[in-house]
């Protein structure tokens, strides 16, 4: 073994300071013509691209952990704690836009079409974050899928689409859930029991209304007795297989059906001390895309601030486009909408004994 005590680190040396603080170069400089704002437009971006590279980290870090045929407990357990720590970063992301906030509109029309055409269209890692967690370019609306890769250099795209061959973080969570036996039995059928409880809940929601015809004119009566319709047929289309992947094809579900059952079982029933690690990883999975949404939704209306109207460096229409790509690119969507078959606790079905002490974690098929 080697007694070799190695050089006295520095501080600038191990962090590379002397590269990080010498990339900061404003055009408005190079025209001798500098603008104060523009240094600071710069290290905002640059910080936002440190902390999309520490979430790439952590994302590859999970799906790397959850590629294998099973996921051990512990494991389990990092990856609920790595997407947390990716909230915590996200939490500063949107944090950081009002610090973005406090140049105004005038003090960046000093430099802005100097900037001309690079645009945050172009950055490669927000790209990658977006493919990582389950953003697929074929399933990208139209208007922008042409903006999704059409902005990149040749290498960036190529850099893209190589990861995108890769599964994603939502391809791999629905193989996990598919995985889960919980409801695996025999001489017990979950799914029917569910479905037996749901019926009661409408049937006395149905009761209500009628009770209430005293009340109502016949037109409103009509209305609820259609909304009630809808919402039977809501969950008929969860409990049938040929309707979910009906939903599947017309883009309106993601999840398969046997993971997203899985996925409704572990949020009906999180009070149980095994599902509780389980729920938290959904849970995480929900919190990342709120965080994202919300980011988005913050960085349109502060284009909207710095714009107006005006069209965007990249092309595209500002922020009207950053407003529909927030609405449009939800990753985690389906487990949001899992709270629609959510039924109160005093009706779940109870578990037989042997489906309860068979909850494990090591879920093979
Ligand atoms: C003055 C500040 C900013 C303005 C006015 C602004 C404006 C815009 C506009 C108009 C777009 C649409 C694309 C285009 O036509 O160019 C865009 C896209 C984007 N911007 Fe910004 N932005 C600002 C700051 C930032 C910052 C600090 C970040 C952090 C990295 C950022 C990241 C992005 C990303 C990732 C996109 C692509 C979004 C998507 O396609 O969904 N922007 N920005």
């Amino acid at each position: 073994m080697s007694n070799k005590i190695h050089d006295p680190v520095y501080y600038g040396d191990y962090l590379q300071l002397n590269k990080l603080l010498d990339s900061q170069h404003p055009k408005s400089k190079e025209i001798n013509n500098e603008a104060h704002d523009e240094t600071l437009f710069i290290i905002v971006h640059q910080v936002y691209e440190l902390w999309f590279k520490q979430i790439i980290h952590e994302l590859k870090s999970i799906t790397t952990m959850f590629s294998g045929t099973t996921v051990e407990e512990r494991d389990l357990t990092t990856v609920v704690a790595r997407l947390e720590r990716i909230t915590k970063i996200q939490g500063l992301l949107v944090d950081q836009l009002s610090v973005m906030e406090t140049m105004t509109p005038m003090d960046f029309l000093e430099f802005r079409d100097l900037l001309v055409p690079a645009s945050g269209f172009q950055s490669v890692q927000f790209r990658e974050i977006e493919v990582l967690m389950g953003l697929r370019t074929h399933k990208r609306k139209e208007v922008d899928r042409d903006f999704f890769l059409g902005r990149l250099s040749e290498e960036d795209k190529k850099r893209i689409l190589e990861i995108e061959k890769s599964p994603s973080l939502l391809e791999l969570a629905e193989g996990w859930l598919e995985r889960i036996p919980f409801t695996k039995n025999p001489k017990f059928d979950f799914w029917a029991e569910y479905e037996t409880q749901v019926e009661k809940i409408l049937d006395a929601d149905e009761k209500i209304i009628h009770e209430n015809q005293a009340t109502l004119d016949s037109r409103s009566m009509a209305i609820q007795i259609e909304n009630l319709n809808s919402t039977r047929e809501t969950f008929a289309s969860l409990l049938n297989d040929e309707k979910h992947n009906q939903l599947i094809k017309l883009g309106r579900r993601t999840l398969s059906r046997k993971a997203t059952l899985n996925a409704l079982f572990i949020l009906l029933y999180r009070d149980e001390p095994i599902l509780h690690l389980p729920y938290k990883f959904l849970t995480a999975l929900m919190d990342i895309d709120e965080l994202f949404t919300t980011w988005r939704y913050r960085h349109a209306i502060m284009a909207q601030r710095m714009l107006g109207t005006k069209i965007g460096t990249g092309g595209s229409s500002g922020h009207q486009y950053l407003k529909m790509a927030a609405e449009n690119n939800r990753v985690y969507l389906d487990l949001f909408n899992l709270s629609t078959f959510l039924i109160p606790r005093s009706m779940l079905p109870t578990l037989p004994e042997d489906i309860r002490r068979n909850l494990g974690f090591h879920f093979n098929e």
